[in-house]
């Protein structure tokens, strides 16, 4: 009987390069050496930009600081823990952005200090809740999110309207910001006062100053309770701004991902 010939059983190197690749395979000390180089050339592409960017935040137009009614409703914000069960930072997902709108540039929360990007989500996403809803729905939502939603298990805040907003110290607060690099005018930390009175009551004098002061902020009684400042105004002047700033028609052909 008689045998076909066995092929031969060297198989032929297909390349050059996989056969010095051996001296990894062979040697593992040699071996951790080359996966040190290859993770430290990943490393170095990854750090070193950030050496000689003076800023990894993409410049956007109408990013404005916070109008001192609005900061103060934000220190209600944390003040009340709405973090725990809302984040505000949108995702470049399709579902988020369908949900809730375009997804969140670095910029829009640039002046916030700590950011309420958040971790969780029991309640939906905040960032562009702005304008969403009327003054209202907020007041009513806040009181009894029942009233409004009626299967919500957000609890509900009624001591907010009956507490007088205390601003004492707000234009402190904003002159803190600015050491961190918020860009607060000594102009606009010694008009904070009367500048979160402005904005929650309509019709005043003062407004076109506070108007050049914070671009586009809206400025109206939020409470149905003229002359009077109370938490939940200053809360609402701040849910009504999340989002609202960059005007995204402006950006649509670059940075829209639909
Ligand atoms: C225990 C979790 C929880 C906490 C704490 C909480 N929320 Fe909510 N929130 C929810 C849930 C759930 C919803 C969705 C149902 C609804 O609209 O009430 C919601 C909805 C909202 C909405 C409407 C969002 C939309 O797009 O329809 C706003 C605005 C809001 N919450 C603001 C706040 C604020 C401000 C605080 C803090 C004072 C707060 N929430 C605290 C759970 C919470």
């Amino acid at each position: 009987m008689t045998h076909p010939a066995q092929p031969s059983r060297s198989p032929k190197p297909s390349s050059t390069l996989w056969q010095k690749h051996q001296v990894f395979e062979k040697n593992s000390i040699i071996l951790v050496i080359g996966i040190l180089v290859a993770i430290s050339i990943g490393g170095l592409v990854e750090v070193l930009p950030l050496f000689y960017l003076k800023s990894t935040i993409e410049k956007v137009d109408g990013i404005r600081p916070l109008s001192p009614l609005e900061l103060s409703g934000r220190n209600i914000y944390l003040r009340e823990g709405c973090y725990n069960c809302h984040s505000q930072m949108i995702r470049p997902l399709r579902d988020e952005v369908e949900r809730y709108g375009h997804y969140s540039l670095a910029a829009e929360s640039m002046y916030d200090h700590p950011f309420q990007w958040g971790s969780k989500r029991t309640g939906p996403d905040l960032a562009r809740v702005g304008a969403k809803y009327s003054d209202d729905w907020h007041r009513d939502h806040l009181r009894n999110p029942r009233s409004v939603v009626p299967a919500s298990i957000m609890p509900g805040y009624p001591w907010l309207e009956q507490t007088p907003l205390d601003i004492a110290h707000i234009g402190d607060n904003m002159a803190v910001l600015a050491v961190e690099g918020v860009p607060y005018t000594p102009e606009m930390v010694a008009a904070a006062i009367s500048d979160a009175k402005t904005q929650g009551s309509a019709d005043d004098a003062a407004t076109p100053a506070f108007a050049g002061r914070y671009p586009k902020a809206i400025n109206r009684d939020l409470g149905g309770n003229v002359g009077r400042l109370t938490e939940a105004d200053a809360l609402i002047a701040y849910l009504q701004l999340l989002g609202t700033q960059v005007d995204f028609k402006l950006y649509d052909d670059k940075a829209n991902i639909r």
